[in-house]
């Protein structure tokens, strides 16, 4: 293949939310860029495809009223939402094992749990309202958070496993997809400072807010339109060669020389590009610290929303059930219903140990205990599967292992000689959501921005 020589001001690793951003915000200060992906592609995990005629969110879709900086982007871009269907009753499953109805946001349990779960809220709130989700490790007390798990915190405050159960999932299952044995009180309250708050995590009505008509992946397409020829697909950067003069990078057809370049990849991904000279002890080390969840959507798109004809609004969820939650996803305008539904962490590794048709059959059980036994028989049905997706590797996004993020943290985002980072896995804001991506695209573009006029 002959080889493209290409010189930019600045390269940008990987055409996802943070890369496009930043390219834009670059190209919009007078700076040539161009974009390398390795996919064939744009939008990394965001990515909306037509599965067996239905349209379907294979990645990230949602939108919460905190995301200033997505929902800027979607208004920028001309792009229209539309809010989750959320009319009816919610179901939640106890340790009883029975679809218990409700509306508003506390779910069925017994009073005394009910109570429990309120302190434990209140108590987590006030601890968020003190993290600056940009700088967790620097509260006073970040070690020594960071030195229990979530699951140990939790099971400390109190006895009762059901309250403790429905607290640890709001941030494990549902949204670090990891175990809440392996990952850090700390870690905990920043997913849930990046939002704000604990109970705005806690509540899908907020966090689960509004959907782009036509998908999400729209924000990147579009990015990537105004950038044209300079987002090249198809193109895994191999090499990056870096010193003061800048970096050059190599492809297997592509070498881009330049000064300074962004790498908006996920950090697990950092160690698939052979950098020269090697990056620091400190990123070595710290890169290791991070990994991703896992967690698989499912989609189950059925002739019509057949929930809402008895009353029920979709969002469904239980600490106890394999799809630990579920909501209508229909699409904008859509006569034909669908369903959400997630499975995480190591019920997603079981899951994946039996055949397609096996795993099939358990998570449409598991979907008709909140619905009925209508839900076993969607006409279309998919599983995002990230975990085998060579350029993410898991979902939704990356997190510290026990004690790194105090450790580390505070060093995510520094630069490496002209080398920046960027990428939704290390936002304060929007932390592991297209939000943060785009927050970290603009930051690392403003950096640049800012280093060029000083020069
Ligand atoms: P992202 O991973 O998207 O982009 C990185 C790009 O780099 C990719 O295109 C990749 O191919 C490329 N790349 C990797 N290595 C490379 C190399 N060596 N050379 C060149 N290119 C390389 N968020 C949200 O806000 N609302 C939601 O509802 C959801 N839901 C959700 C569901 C699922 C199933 C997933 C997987 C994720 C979500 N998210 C979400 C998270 C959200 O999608 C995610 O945080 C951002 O899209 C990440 O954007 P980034 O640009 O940071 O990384």
């Amino acid at each position: 293949m002959t080889e493209q020589e290409l010189t930019r001001d600045v390269l940008i690793v990987g055409a996802g939310a943070a890369g496009l951003t930043a390219a834009n915000e670059l190209r919009k200060a007078g700076l040539s860029v161009v974009v390398l992906e390795a996919r064939d592609r744009v939008g990394g995990r965001l990515w909306t495809d037509v599965i067996d005629g239905a349209m379907l969110e294979i990645g990230g879709q949602w939108v919460s009223p905190d995301q200033d900086a997505l929902i800027e982007t979607i208004g920028e871009l001309g792009l229209e939402t539309f809010s989750r269907y959320r009319e009816g009753d919610s179901v939640y499953i106890g340790p009883d094992g029975v679809a218990h109805r409700f509306t508003g946001e506390m779910f069925p349990v017994a009073p005394e749990t009910e109570k429990i779960i309120a302190e434990i809220t209140e108590r987590l709130d006030a601890m968020v309202a003190e993290i600056d989700p940009d700088r967790p490790w620097e509260h006073p007390r970040a070690a020594e958070w960071d030195s229990v798990s979530w699951d140990a915190w939790l099971r400390a405050q109190t006895d009762d496993d059901e309250a403790v159960r429905n607290l640890a999932f709001a941030t494990g299952s549902a949204m670090l997809t990891k175990p809440t044995h392996a990952f850090s009180l700390l870690q905990s309250l920043l997913m849930a400072a990046s939002a704000g708050s604990y109970s705005n995590l806690v509540d899908a009505d907020f966090i689960l807010d509004k959907r782009v008509v036509g998908g999400l992946q729209q924000v990147p397409l579009r990015l990537a339109e105004r950038l044209g020829e300079d987002v090249l697909l198809n193109q895994p950067v191999r090499t990056l060669e870096w010193g003061d003069d800048g970096v050059v990078a190599h492809t297997d057809s592509v070498t881009v020389r330049a000064r300074h370049a962004i790498i908006a990849l996920a950090p697990v991904l950092y160690n698939r590009i052979s950098f020269v000279p090697p990056l620091p002890r400190r990123q070595h080390q710290l890169h290791q610290h991070l990994s991703m969840g896992f967690v698989i959507k499912v989609h189950a798109v059925y002739e019509r929303p057949f929930w809402r004809e008895q009353g029920l609004s979709g969002t469904a969820f239980s600490p106890y059930e394999l799809s630990h939650e579920a909501y209508d996803n229909t699409n904008h305008d859509d006569e034909r219903g669908t369903l959400v539904g997630f499975v995480s962490d190591q019920n997603a590794d079981d899951l994946f140990t039996l055949s397609a048709e096996e795993r099939r059959e358990r998570i449409l059980e598991s979907l008709s205990h909140y619905y009925g036994p209508e839900a076993k028989n969607p006409i279309v049905y998919y599983e995002s599967d990230w975990g085998s997706e060579e350029w993410t590797r898991g979902a939704y996004a990356a997190s510290f292992d026990m004690g790194g993020l105090h450790r580390y943290g505070g060093d995510l985002r520094t630069p490496v000689g002209p080398i920046r980072f960027a990428c939704s896995d290390m936002a304060g804001a929007g932390y592991q959501h297209v939000d943060g991506a785009i927050r970290m695209g603009r930051l690392a573009a403003a950096q640049i921005i800012e280093q060029l006029r000083q020069h």
